[in-house]
């Protein structure tokens, strides 16, 4: 079976320049979830209907999809099928047509449909014109109204809101947009139908009433989940289905035992994964490829982005972490910054305002205070005090840091890199250190203090 997905709409009620299917849900385009649902759902040949802003969506998938361009913008959800129909007119199968603006139907759903399909044909012996999804919601407003044989799954005609009647509106099952259809029915119902008369377009949901009108079947497929079938047409909607994935995500991680404080307030992102027992404070963000391992405990406002945390660390509240490895054991924060393709060793610590940037920090470093670490290598057991800093610009290039197993680097030290200091040696605090410090020496460089005995004293009496 192939799939064509609807997302050539104008999007007038989102008022956005950019496509609509192009705004994001928990940091993914929304037509991604389509199109991942679909794939999920046992289909592999999918074609996108574009029209509004076809480029940005065709550079945003790319070539794995075939592309058709709806020509009139205005044409309707029929027109826009039209515009794919070489493209499986002559195939002797069911077509799935999904509309791009329902990003919460699932996989599971578009399977159950097939077998459904599947089962009719089977044990009732009749050639079904298709399936349509549907639901029943408390509040109907704004989608297709399904008009059924009583008592039964038939559908006799699916009415839009605008041409619905005031009796009609007040039916409850919806239309969620994914419909699987015979194509040499549908094909005939296509050419067949008229433009609505209040807004000229040629709706897809009149193909339906057209095709039980001839006579050919089409049933009903009641979504388990009924907001599997919440259509996003404003930014208010966006907002209410990305909640929805959201808490979806976290109630599927909490049964494989995730514990989330106040999970209203967490962010997870499709692609994180979660071992078991890892517990997530309130606030928290997790977002891209992020991994964290079993026992891992991530504070309050933690922001994690393309990293991993490994087992039994700890990310202390408030802390960034991008791109970078934590390595099991290792504590991080509370407000610490850990970057660009950082790696922090287990069981090191990298307090409150440190920041590391792009470097790897070996097994047990301590760097608990106010540092800037970066383009640094920093082996096994370093102690870094408060305040150090590497500097590791020069005003045009970057420049790199290495110390040594053991080392010890007092507080308010400066390092200028390119340097490298040796295993155990020692930088006493208040440094600046532009010289490499061979292994185990002493690196001091400080004014000589002088103490004028009595002349505190003076100085603040006048
Ligand atoms: C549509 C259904 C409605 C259903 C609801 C479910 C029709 C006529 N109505 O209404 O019964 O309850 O979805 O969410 O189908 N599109 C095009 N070209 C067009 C118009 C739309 O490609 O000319 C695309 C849109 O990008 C969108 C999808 O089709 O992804 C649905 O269009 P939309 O305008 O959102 O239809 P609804 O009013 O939501
Ligand atoms: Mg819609």
């Amino acid at each position: 079976m192939k799939a064509v997905v609807l997302a050539a709409g104008l999007g007038t009620r989102f008022r956005s320049e950019k496509p609509k299917v192009l705004h994001e849900i928990l940091g993914k385009p929304m037509l991604w979830y389509i199109l991942s649902t679909v794939k999920g759902g046992g289909i592999e040949d999918i074609a996108i209907v574009v029209g509004h802003g076809a480029q940005e969506v065709k550079e945003t998938f790319g070539e794995d999809y075939a592309y058709f361009l709806q020509e009139n913008p205005k044409g309707g959800t029929a027109d826009a099928v039209l515009a794919s129909v070489d493209w499986w007119r002559n195939d002797d199968d069911y077509l799935l047509i999904i509309n791009g603006d329902s990003p919460l139907v699932s996989s599971e759903t578009l399977k159950n449909m097939q077998r459904f399909l599947f089962m009719v044909e089977e044990y009732e012996k009749v050639k079904l014109g298709g399936v349509v999804l549907t639901s029943v919601l408390q509040d109907p407003t704004g989608y297709g109204r399904v008009l059924k044989e009583e008592g039964t799954d038939r559908i006799i005609k699916i009415v839009e809101e605008k041409d619905a009647t005031a009796q009609e509106r007040n039916i409850r099952e919806v239309n969620g947009g994914v419909y699987i259809l015979y194509i040499p029915y549908l094909l005939e119902a296509l050419f067949k139908i008229k433009p609505s008369e209040r807004t000229g377009e040629l709706y897809l949901t009149d193909v339906i009433g057209y095709m039980t009108g001839k006579g050919y079947e089409v049933r009903s497929f009641m979504a388990s989940d009924p907001t599997e079938i919440v259509g996003v047409n404003t930014r208010w909607e966006l907002s209410f289905a990305e909640n929805i994935l959201r808490l979806k995500l976290i109630k599927y991680w909490a049964q494989r035992g995730v514990t989330f404080h106040i999970p209203e307030t967490v962010w997870i992102e499709p692609d994180v994964s979660l071992e078991r027992n890892v517990e997530i404070f309130p606030n928290v963000h997790l977002r891209g490829k992020t991994k964290i391992g079993r026992n891992a405990v991530i504070e309050t406002g933690a922001v994690i982005e393309d990293s991993e945390v490994g087992e039994s660390a700890v990310v202390e509240p408030y802390s960034v972490i991008r791109n970078s490895v934590v390595e099991e054991g290792a504590r991080v924060g509370p407000h610490a910054h850990v970057r660009d393709g950082s790696r922090i060793g287990k069981g090191s610590h990298v307090g409150n305002f440190v920041e590391v940037k792009k470097s790897a920090l070996g097994e047990g470093v301590r760097a608990k205070h106010l540092a800037y670490i970066g383009d640094a290598v920093l082996e096994d057991d370093v102690n870094i005090g408060a305040g150090v800093v590497t500097a590791n610009y020069d005003g045009r290039k970057k420049h790199k840091t290495y110390i040594g197993r053991g080392a010890f680097i007092g507080s308010n030290s400066l390092l200028i890199a390119p340097i490298r200091v040796g295993n155990m040696s020692y930088v006493a605090g208040g440094s600046v250190v532009s010289k490499d410090v061979p292994d185990g020496s002493l690196a001091v460089e400080r004014a000589r203090l002088r103490i004028v005995e009595g002349k505190g004293r003076k100085l603040l009496e006048g």
